[in-house]
């Protein structure tokens, strides 16, 4: 644990939330080679982390351990938390979901849409939050409605692409489903205006937050969207296999993707469960996945949480800003490019090659000097955290040094041109 870490517990919330976050790095365990900034492809686990793993599989030895209790306790925690670090009013709001694309089925399954209606989507979206709707959409005739990125002016895109959804929004419009930033150059959209539109007309809102949520401050009380779902190993630093979802009025009491017995009432008295109930638990638990009580995962993600809302999303945010500033000019001299400020998110930003550049050489490179970035052709999307130092950023700018120069060429794919998954340089 570092320093400014044991500093920081031991502060007044109001004085920690105006100190800034020293370097995380001893709470991981991260190799001291490793220059790992590419938490959008998966976050590292925190020892914290770790540790509550191993003390809930020590558990599972007996499990005449475990009550009644236990299999609602976690979730619950998990809520609160949850709903703590998203300015949720109340932790009912929020299922557990095993991933991003189960809860925005959720969400797909309990919009009303029928030939005629609309759901407005953007232009190279993760499949998470796709193919839900592909599938709704085309069940019934509806159109998925898909908004082109612009091209960038003088390196910009995220006004021009907010405004180019608003006005794909009409009175046929059933959803807007929109990732919280893009996943691949971490483009901001304006979040505040589209939703706002969505309210107008009647649509649902609904986000992928798996590429921001915990690195990025969101208040659901403000922003309203009617749903924000994560999965947890990215930002979040929790492990694979579970996630949250919070839901507005408008999904909390829809139809779940399965009927869990855990999501009925009274699932509480395990003496009495063959008393079959139609009324569900309150609020979003009803849309909880079947089998979420999980003994290892849950456990994890608590700890994962806990230490987010210590940290906060706001001073996480402010971490990766102040440790990738003083490398930006290093990084246009190598001849990589980065948005202007304000376009991108801190904690994940994309870096384009200003010229040619041999991919596979460059990929090479980065592997030696263990530099770890998401390498989509001559695009790099970077992705600290805290537990980058100036040294990770250091690497990155050598190894580009040696890259970056040369005839400028196209840096984005063709239009229509299927989105590669992203590939870890690792
Ligand atoms: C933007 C985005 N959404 C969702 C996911 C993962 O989706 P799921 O949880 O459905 O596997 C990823 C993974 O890289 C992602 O980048």
């Amino acid at each position: 644990m570092s320093e400014g870490a044991v500093a920081d517990g031991a502060l007044p919330e109001g004085q920690r939330r105006a100190e800034r976050l020293t370097c995380q790095r001893e709470r991981f365990s991260l190799p001291p080679e490793a220059h790992y900034l590419n938490c959008a492809y998966a976050g590292p686990l925190m020892q914290r982390v770790e540790h509550a793993a191993l003390a809930a599989l020590q558990r599972l030895r007996t499990p005449y351990v475990l009550h009644a209790d236990d299999f609602f306790r976690d979730a619950e925690h998990v809520r609160a938390l949850f709903a703590a670090l998203v300015h949720a009013p109340d932790p009912a709001s929020v299922a557990i979901v095993p991933s991003v694309s189960y809860g925005i089925s959720i969400a797909a399954r309990n919009t009303p849409l029928a030939p005629g209606r609309n759901v407005v989507v953007a232009e190279g979206q993760f499949p998470s939050n796709v193919y839900p709707w592909r599938r709704a959409c085309s069940d019934v005739g509806a159109t998925l409605r898909t908004v082109p990125r612009p091209a960038a002016r003088d390196g910009r895109v995220a006004a021009a692409w907010s405004e180019r959804l608003i006005d794909a929004i009409d009175r046929h419009t059933a959803a807007v489903a929109l990732g919280t930033i893009d996943w691949t150059d971490g483009t901001l959209f304006d979040l505040e205006a589209i939703g706002a539109r969505a309210r107008e007309v009647g649509a649902a809102f609904v986000l992928d937050g798996i590429q921001s949520v915990g690195a990025l401050p969101i208040d659901v009380a403000a922003l309203r969207p009617d749903a924000l779902v994560c999965a947890s190993y990215k930002w979040l630093l929790g492990p694979m296999g579970v996630g949250v979802a919070y839901f507005s009025e408008r999904f909390a009491c829809g139809v779940p993707l399965e009927e869990t017995w855990l999501g009925r009432q009274g699932s509480e008295a395990f003496h009495r469960l063959t008393e079959y109930r139609e009324a569900y638990q309150d609020g979003a638990r009803r849309l909880d996945a079947g089998g979420r009580a999980q003994f290892v995962l849950l456990p994890m993600l608590i700890a994962a949480l806990m230490q987010l809302n210590e940290w906060g999303p706001d001073r996480i945010q402010r971490y990766c800003a102040d440790l990738a500033q003083p490398f930006l000019g290093e990084l246009a001299d190598a001849g990589f490019e980065t948005s202007p400020p304000g376009e991108t998110a801190a904690h994940l930003f994309a870096l384009r090659a200003a010229g040619t550049v041999d991919v596979a050489e460059l990929q090479r490179a980065l592997e030696r000097q263990h530099v770890h970035v998401s390498l989509r052709g001559p695009v790099l999307r970077v992705s600290p955290n805290v537990y980058n130092t100036p040294d990770d950023l250091a690497a990155l700018v050598e190894v580009l040094r040696r890259h970056g120069r040369g005839r400028a060429r196209p840096l984005r794919p063709a239009a229509g041109q299927t989105p590669e998954v992203e590939r870890a340089a690792s």
